[in-house]
């Protein structure tokens, strides 16, 4: 129970003279020390959900559009084929929200109860605010703190990583965990070295605070920023504020030497499976499946396949379905690999990741929770429906409340008398 539920419960100054400032209370103090003893947390994934743009491009429809050939994509990075958002209204926070929702109703949780929500992306709605508030605020997760990370491709793992850590802290119960992008909006459609990568989509989990032994178990996190050139949209932060220059010489589109991000990419995501197994004491023979970062199937070959030599169908790949979609892999591929039936209670999972920084990252999971989905009936569907649309009607209501107070507060502001100096009143 998080402190604020422990609020609402009225045990709310208990809960902070026990737990928040590391005093136990004099009624607890006299209690044997048996008592004073936490359950044990665990992180356990109880929600998953993905969604995807509609429409496809397929290697072909890149023919037409750069000097490409269907061939040379397949066979250098095993993609055929990519979604991409086609209209306005399609946008990161908007994949994110419809993919964190289906998290939440595979996990039956009413969105009031969730405390965080963290969206893992490369491709913000704005610099600010965080596209997790406009996640937050769509999905009415009214008490739920909310924040964006960057890790560019690793996010999801950094933001799995966080969110275990609030788990384990006892600082929240349920976070929602997000990695969604449209990347397509930062790609130079006449770049052949770029464009053909990148797709859209978004992936989400829910994590929950549970005393059932498992769930995320361990986390690796890296960075070498020395390679940070290898990989960036060089235009549109503070290094090079947006200009006509900027936007001429097509800087705010994504650069890349793929080369060097594909050494480092097949280096690391070995290394990172294998020092997350030693934390989490997992031998690699007890690996059931490796969701790993899908960018290029080769890279995916190169580690964990042949250097540490997991066999082909413990290690899941749907790159050629959606191409890269960053932060969003991960999670689209789990929520796919679920789907298949190849994750079962008792299996022992790992998600590793890599991208620009560079960053890298993995998170070991032991899956500890059903598979199986709770029947989805007329009435909870109702309800559900309901749930999103006060949610709607909320955040409208606030937004004219707030109109109405722009428009009547300088008004109120202009009739006020202006006090002079003198008739004002000592401060006590
Ligand atoms: O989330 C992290 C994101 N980034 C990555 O994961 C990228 C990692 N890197 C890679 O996946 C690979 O390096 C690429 C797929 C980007 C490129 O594959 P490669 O085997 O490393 O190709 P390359 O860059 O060495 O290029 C080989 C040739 C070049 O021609 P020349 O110089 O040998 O004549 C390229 O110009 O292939 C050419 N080329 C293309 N040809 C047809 C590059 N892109 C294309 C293309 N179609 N789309």
């Amino acid at each position: 129970m998080t402190a604020q539920a422990h609020e609402e419960n009225g045990t709310g100054s208990d809960y902070a003279a026990t737990h928040l400032n590391g005093h136990y209370s004099e009624a607890e103090a006299e209690q044997p020390m048996l008592d004073k003893v936490q359950p044990p947390c665990y992180a356990q994934i109880i929600g998953w959900g993905y969604e995807v743009p509609d429409r496809v491009v397929t290697n072909h429809d890149l023919e037409q559009v750069v000097d490409t050939q269907d061939e040379w994509i397949r066979t250098r990075t095993g993609i055929q084929e990519r979604r991409v958002v086609a209209v306005s209204e399609e946008t990161t926070a908007s994949l994110g929200t419809q993919a964190a929702r289906k998290a939440l109703e595979v996990a039956d949780l009413h969105p009031a109860r969730v405390d965080l929500v963290i969206c893992a992306t490369s491709s913000p709605e704005h610099f600010f605010p965080a596209t997790a508030s406009i996640i937050q605020d769509n999905l009415g997760l009214i008490n739920a703190g909310a924040f964006d990370l960057s890790a560019a491709c690793s996010g999801f793992v950094y933001a799995l990583s966080v969110a275990r850590a609030q788990i384990l802290a006892g600082d929240a119960e349920y976070v929602l965990v997000v990695g969604s992008e449209t990347l397509s909006r930062w790609v130079d459609w006449t770049d052949r070295t770029t464009c053909v990568l990148f797709g859209d989509g978004a992936g989400a989990v829910l994590l929950a605070a549970s005393d059932v032994p498992g769930g995320v178990t361990a986390s690796v996190l890296g960075s070498d920023g020395s390679g940070a050139e290898l990989l960036t949209i060089p235009a549109g932060g503070s290094a090079a504020p947006a200009s006509l220059e900027t936007v001429s010489s097509g800087a705010h589109y994504i650069q890349m030497d793929g080369r060097a991000v594909f050494r480092f990419a097949t280096r690391i995501m070995a290394d990172a499976t294998r020092r997350v197994l030693d934390k989490a004491g997992v031998s690699i023979s007890e690996v059931d499946l490796v969701v790993p970062h899908q960018a290029n199937k080769r890279i995916i070959q190169h580690s964990v396949l042949r250097q540490l030599k997991i066999p082909e169908d413990k290690v899941y790949v749907n790159v050629h379905k959606y191409g890269n979609t960053s932060t969003a892999s991960i999670p689209i591929a789990l929520c796919e690999a679920i789907e298949e039936g190849k994750v079962a209670p008792g299996d022992n999972l790992v998600f590793v990741g890599f991208g620009a920084g560079l960053t890298w990252g993995a998170c070991s999971v032991k899956w500890s929770v059903p598979i199986e989905q709770p029947e989805s009936t007329w009435w909870k569907n109702t309800q559900r429906q309901a749930t999103y649309q006060a949610a709607a009607a909320r955040s409208m209501w606030k937004r004219a409340v707030r109109r109405i107070y722009s428009q009547v507060e300088p008004r109120a502001m202009a009739r006020r008398p202006v006090r002079r100096p003198e008739e004002e009143q000592p401060t006590p």
